[in-house]
């Protein structure tokens, strides 16, 4: 057993020293679980606490402790944290700060939080393509994805709502469980006004899911961030997460212009998104069938936040939208096998009257469960619905080689 002071924070990691003690505000003594340390990282290390399973504790980086400007920036941030607790610590969905963790000196140098509970991944585990979700989690289709990614709109709604923005949004701060919740880590990079009117910005940011205003004049990540930059961050990983890891804005081949594809970051900054039509630039066939299998209003409201949002922040989706169109495509998955596959053997053919289902663009189906009917007579035969009679109440997909089989489409993709 071994007593933490900052001397010694940097040999934490040393798997000799077995345990170290630190402290939490009563001067109550808790014991590292050191050996399994939960995670590191620019921030600081996250310890397992071995007489309180349920809990862990985030110690700050010394590096950054050991500059008074940051340091005081880092305790002023926790204590704030700590005061509005009430709204959010008890809420499973934040690792919220619930008291801090000091040294022997009664330093303030980390915080405890509840434990995140086995079984959860990181979004960022989740982005290498349809074997990276089988490996984590073997019976998941796009419909479990769907619905991470609801619950995940949903939290940072909530958040911001409360006034408070994710400011770092990056695939390694938020975790999926095996049911589909949700646990947002990190939460002391939030952005955020404390209880006696103080403003907390934090400057940490992902460059593949930040806004391109920011991107584009880095002075603005210190600044208190905006609920639009919120949104266009939180819409990046929500598409990630749907999209088995595919970046809104990466794109095959050549753009319109002539330019090649770059980093998601230089895309984003440059505003080369392939969503849609007239985008510019397209999608590989690959993703391209990942995308097309999206109800038309899915679509429409990434594309509101990734093309006409690039430039006019206005214009991005609300959060609140957003989840509510996912949750129609959740429902979709359910009904139609292609929209729940993980790897699609096409995209969706064009003239395919189950498309019927999404209802015309804008509007028609709203989710109560009965899919959109049109009532000119060019849908129906025989009296019958069109989509009446195959599989899903469809005519069936195309079958291989089959004539009406649709090609990958090569470039002008379509919502
Ligand atoms: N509440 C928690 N329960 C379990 N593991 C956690 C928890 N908080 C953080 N971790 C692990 O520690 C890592 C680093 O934590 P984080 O707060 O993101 O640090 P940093 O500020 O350095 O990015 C996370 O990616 C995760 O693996
Ligand atoms: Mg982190």
């Amino acid at each position: 057993m071994k007593k933490l002071t900052f001397e010694n924070l940097s040999n934490i990691q040393d798997p000799t020293s077995a345990h170290t003690k630190v402290y939490d505000d009563d001067g109550v003594a808790l014991e590292l679980g050191e050996e399994q340390q939960l995670g590191a990282g620019a921030g600081g290390g996250v310890y397992e606490i071995a007489n309180a399973p349920q809990f862990c504790v985030k110690l700050f980086n010394p590096v950054d402790m050991a500059d008074a400007a940051e340091r005081d920036k880092i305790i002023q941030r926790v204590e704030a944290m700590v005061q509005m607790a009430g709204r959010f610590a008890r809420d499973p969905r934040l690792a919220w700060p619930l008291g801090p963790i000091r040294d022997e000196k009664k330093n303030p140098i980390g915080y405890a939080m509840r434990r995140v509970p086995e079984g959860y991944k990181p979004f960022r585990s989740l982005f290498g393509g349809a074997a990276a979700v089988a490996r984590r989690f073997p019976e998941w289709g796009r419909r479990e994805l769907a619905v991470v990614a609801k619950n995940f709109l949903e939290t940072v709604h909530f958040l911001e709502t409360q006034g408070v923005q994710v400011a770092d949004a990056n695939p390694c701060n938020f975790v999926a469980g095996p049911d589909g919740r949700v646990v947002f880590l990190d939460t002391d990079s939030f952005s955020f006004r404390g209880p006696d009117g103080t403003m907390h910005c934090s400057e940490m940011h992902f460059p593949d899911c930040t806004a391109p205003e920011i991107l584009s004049n880095p002075a603005l990540a210190n600044a208190p961030r905006t609920p639009e930059q919120g949104r266009f961050s939180a819409a990046v990983l929500a598409f990630q997460l749907l999209m088995l890891g595919q970046h809104p804005y990466t794109f095959e081949g050549e753009t319109l212009d002539g330019a090649t594809v770059g980093t998601p970051e230089e895309n984003i900054r440059r505003g080369y998104c392939p969503l849609g039509k007239r985008a510019g630039c397209h999608q590989s066939p690959q993703w391209y069938a990942l995308w097309s299998w999206f109800p038309d209003t899915l679509q429409y409201a990434f594309i509101r936040t990734f093309r006409d949002g690039h430039a006019n922040p206005a214009a991005r989706t609300p959060l609140d939208v957003l989840a509510l169109e996912v949750d129609k495509f959740i429902f979709e998955c359910g009904r139609m096998p292609e929209r729940n596959s993980l790897s699609p053997a096409g995209p969706k053919p064009r003239r395919d009257p189950a498309a019927a289902f999404a209802g015309p663009p804008g509007g028609g189906f709203r989710g109560h469960g009965k899919p959109f009917v049109p009532r000119h007579a060019g849908w129906q035969s025989q009296g019958r619905p069109a989509y009446a009679n195959g599989p899903y109440g469809g005519p069936g997909f195309p079958q291989r080689g089959s004539a009406r089989r649709m090609p990958f489409p090569s470039s002008g993709n379509r919502p």
